[in-house]
């Protein structure tokens, strides 16, 4: 099975990715996570891509468009995957039906979660995630049973630089603008599967699942 995971910042793609491994056994593959290994990493990619991030602006389609036909053409990908975060811009939609469709395969449903802004925010700025395995909490809607530690590893959890609100107003902008008009690019293709985002962590699983099967 092949997926991407739509949403504004802070819909929940990934907790509800880390859920769908769980279950399907697929990877995922978030352009915003390869980011930021790329950073600790110190790379010269991850340094250039750090000014867009930190501003809330997208890294340029060229940039994210690399990284993830390298990627779905690794072993691990040949039984499906789902794309967390990618694509972003109609460019890069086309780009990945490009590259897609030069392998022979297609993506086979679009998860579209659908939270309001003002919902987006507060998930933002209570949001943590661990140094060691990236397992996300909440500070309120998801927290760890002690405070700052990781329940799976017992990792430090740390507050992204791009969890501020200056730069959330930023991304929720560029989602808006750049990121929201393929919902009905996907929606034309026939594989928009919207889903109500509000909820319960689980509750908006069942509904994902359910939809996917
Ligand atoms: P990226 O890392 O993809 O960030 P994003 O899209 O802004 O999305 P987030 O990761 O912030 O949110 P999420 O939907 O994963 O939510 P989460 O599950 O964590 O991208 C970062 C940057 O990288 C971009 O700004 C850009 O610069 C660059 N970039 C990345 N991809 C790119 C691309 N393709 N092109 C160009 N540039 C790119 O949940 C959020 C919080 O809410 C958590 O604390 C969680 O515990 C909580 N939560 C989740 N579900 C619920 C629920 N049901 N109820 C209550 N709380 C919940
Ligand atoms: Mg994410």
């Amino acid at each position: 099975m092949r997926l991407i995971l739509l949403g504004g910042p802070g819909a929940g793609k990934g907790t509800q990715a880390q859920k769908l491994v769980d279950k399907y056994g697929i990877p995922q593959i978030s352009t915003g996570d390869m980011l930021r290994a790329a950073l600790r990493e110190g790379t010269e990619l991850g340094l250039e891509a750090k000014k867009y991030m930190d501003a809330g602006k997208l890294v340029p389609d060229e940039v994210v468009v690399g990284l993830i036909e390298e990627r779905i053409k690794a072993g691990d990908c040949k039984d499906g995957f789902m794309l967390d975060g990618f694509p972003r811009t109609v460019g890069q939609a086309d780009a990945l039906k490009n590259v897609l469709d030069k392998m022979g395969i297609a993506i086979d449903h679009v998860i579209s979660i659908e939270v309001p802004n003002d919902e987006l925010v507060a998930r933002l700025t209570g949001r943590r995630a661990c140094r060691g395995c990236s397992s996300g909490y909440h500070v309120m809607f998801d927290p760890p049973k002690t405070e700052g530690v990781c329940d799976d590893c017992g990792g430090e959890l740390y507050q992204r630089d791009d969890d501020n609100e200056t730069t959330i107003r930023s991304r929720l902008n560029v989602y808006e603008e750049q990121t929201a008009p393929l919902i009905d690019y996907y929606k034309s293709a026939g594989l928009l599967r919207p889903i109500e985002g509000t909820g319960s962590i689980d509750e908006i699983f069942a509904r994902i699942t359910s939809v996917i099967g």
